[in-house]
């Protein structure tokens, strides 16, 4: 079915942040924005200065930051000079502990307002960030940790215990700082130190440190197709991109309250909820609450949400129950935009009845730090496609070579490096870095086509990524979770088409000889995975099967078991062991 353009009125045009020349790119320049920006930042170049210290010289150092709102409803209120010194004492605290410049600095906690001052405490330092979702079990911790050989963490005491299991496993690890938040009991250990008891003790003043452009400030595992999760380094220049994209795609202004409905453990929740939007200067919301669309809603009410930041699985939950939407004034909100999965046209289109305002699609990822094929707020939509380049990116459809590809033809989504988001590096992966780059184009592993306008649609991954509502999950990683089960020998996974949850994770499990497959054993399998790897990653379907599709070389062939649970054909089985 085909949608129709929604048509942007001149009014809604003339209301954008965007400039003429960004209508135009041709004009566009990096330079300019990086002018712009040092100047508002007094040349100083940190991104937590850019984020948060600047705000103190000027109006709005009394504005209120962050609307911390907790699942159980209490709610809390910073400014942005309250952001500023508690950072600061976070990082008079880190280098109390003797952290250094480059090292890494990992935080294991829920959405609480220690999350995001820890955040930009470690950036002050020069220590590089690293976040880990909070429904992240033991192995997932394992991997990323050990691999990172991050020498402090920051959690709490409800999430403690997965990293006990594993503490022996982590040489690196100097400290453990307990956020004591909601404690019933703090645990104890030589390691162990506390954050509140510790933060009175610091002064509120810290000398920022000065970076250069190129150096690291936070790093985010993400899951490829094969091997451990990957650390993607983000340097602290990746702040200009993250600032302008905020401003121009998500429209922030003044008085906007804003709320991004990711979390900190992603990128969304780094570049849109702390780095970019903070050096707008905008309030923003955090709700570190479950999904439910009553709460939801009520959350934009009371807070009188202005510009909202969601990912589609959310959206298409919303439109599951309908009538809910009619409850609330949702008068305020003048702005919504999405990211992390296909935004099907049905959910721009619902949107349009529901709120009056359609979503604008944001495409990018964890590797491009940034947003980069986007609607921006004065374009005309067209439902389905993830908009055109962000001015200053340049995007095109490749073939495996690296050569354009006409209009309409289908190939690898890619980029020129030379935007300043980019990924840095492959922590201690140089040759993994320099996979991802063909003939000058960063290679996104998403396949697409672009339209006569410009405009690009996105069709599929080009590996065995799955995305599950809008979380990225690579199948290596359930796989070897559930290959430790006691019952199995092998196992091959992969993400099977769903309505809801754009894919959900089925996994095609061998029985050790003699097991014997049951409903009980298949729900035993996915809790399984959801105890030890993490609780969104877990399969939903679990298929038992005599033996995995493989190639000669024993690699296991998951687009084999994708296309025969689609009911597709197999395509080329050349390269197939007997099958
Ligand atoms: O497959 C694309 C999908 O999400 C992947 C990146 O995931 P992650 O690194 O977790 O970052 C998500 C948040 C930036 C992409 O390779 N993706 C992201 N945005 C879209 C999308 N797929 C379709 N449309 C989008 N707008």
């Amino acid at each position: 079915m085909k949608f129709k353009t929604i048509k942007k009125t001149k009014l809604q045009k003339s209301l954008t942040n965007l400039p003429d020349y960004g209508k135009t790119y041709g004009n566009f320049s990096w330079t300019q924005i990086e002018k712009e920006l040092a100047k508002e930042s007094g040349n100083i170049l940190n991104a937590a200065y850019i984020a948060i210290d600047k705000h103190r010289n000027t109006d709005k150092k009394n504005k209120i930051a962050l609307y911390y709102e907790s699942d159980n409803g209490s709610k809390e209120q910073y400014t942005f000079t309250q952001i500023s010194e508690l950072s600061n004492q976070f990082a008079n605290l880190l280098i109390k502990t003797g952290v250094q410049r480059g090292e890494r600095v990992f935080l294991f906690l829920p959405r609480i307002p220690e999350l995001f001052v820890a955040f930009l405490g470690i950036l002050k330092t020069g220590a590089i960030a690293g976040t880990l979702f909070s429904a992240f079990q033991e192995k997932a911790l394992l991997d990323r940790l050990e691999n990172s050989e991050a020498k402090i963490l920051v959690t709490d005491s409800i999430l403690y215990p997965r990293v006990q299991k594993i503490l022996r496993s982590l040489p690196h690890l100097k400290k453990i700082i307990i956020v004591e938040r909601n404690a019933k009991a703090l645990p104890k250990g030589e390691k162990i130190i506390y954050f509140a008891k510790e933060m009175v003790k610091m002064d509120k003043e810290f000398k920022i440190r000065y970076m250069q452009k190129n150096d690291p400030a936070f790093m985010l595992y993400t899951s490829g197709t094969t091997g451990k999760p990957k650390g993607v380094i983000h340097k602290h220049f990746a702040i200009l991109q993250q600032y302008i994209t905020a401003k121009w795609v998500l429209d922030l202004k003044e008085n906007d309250v804003y709320w991004c409905t990711a979390d900190p453990g992603w990128v969304t929740g780094i570049a849109y909820e702390i780095l970019g939007t903070w050096a707008n200067g905008a309030s923003t919301v955090v709700f570190d609450g479950r999904f439910d669309p009553s709460r939801w809603y009520k959350i934009i009410q009371d807070y009188k949400v202005t510009v909202w930041y969601t990912a589609p699985t959310a959206i298409r939950m919303l439109m599951a129950a309908p009538d809910v939407v009619k409850k609330f004034d949702l008068s305020p909100l003048r702005h919504l935009a999405s990211v992390g999965e296909p935004l099907n046209p049905e959910a721009v289109i619902w949107s349009l009845k529901a709120f009056g305002l359609p979503f604008h699609d944001t495409w990018w990822q964890t590797e491009t730090g940034a947003m980069c094929i986007v609607n921006i707020a004065s374009m005309d939509i067209k439902p389905g496609s993830m908009g055109r380049p962000f001015p200053g990116v340049i995007a095109d459809i490749v073939d495996d070579k690296g050569r354009i590809l006409p209009v309409k033809k289908e190939g690898n989504i890619a980029l020129r490096p030379g935007f300043p988001s980019l990924m840095k590096s492959i922590w201690r992966r140089p040759q993994k870095y320099r996979s991802y780059f063909i003939n000058g184009w960063y290679i996104s592993g998403d396949r697409g086509w672009k339209d006569k306008d410009g405009y690009f649609w996105f069709l599929s991954r080009a590996d065995d990524v799955i995305k599950t509502g809008g979380e990225r999950v690579g199948p290596f990683e359930v796989e070897s979770v559930l290959v430790e089960h006691p019952g199995v020998i092998e196992a091959g996974v992969i993400g099977k088409p769903d309505a809801l949850r754009g894919e959900i994770i089925k996994a095609f499990v061998v029985l050790k000889q003699g097991v014997k497959p049951s409903e009980k054993l298949k729900n035993e399998l996915s809790l399984y995975v959801k105890k030890h790897l993490a609780g969104h990653a877990y399969p939903r379907e679990v298929e038992f099967i005599d033996k995995l599709p493989k190639t000669r070389s024993g690699k296991i062939m998951r687009r084999v078991l994708k296309a025969k649970e689609l009911g597709l054909p197999v395509g080329d089985t050349s390269t197939l062991e007997e099958y």
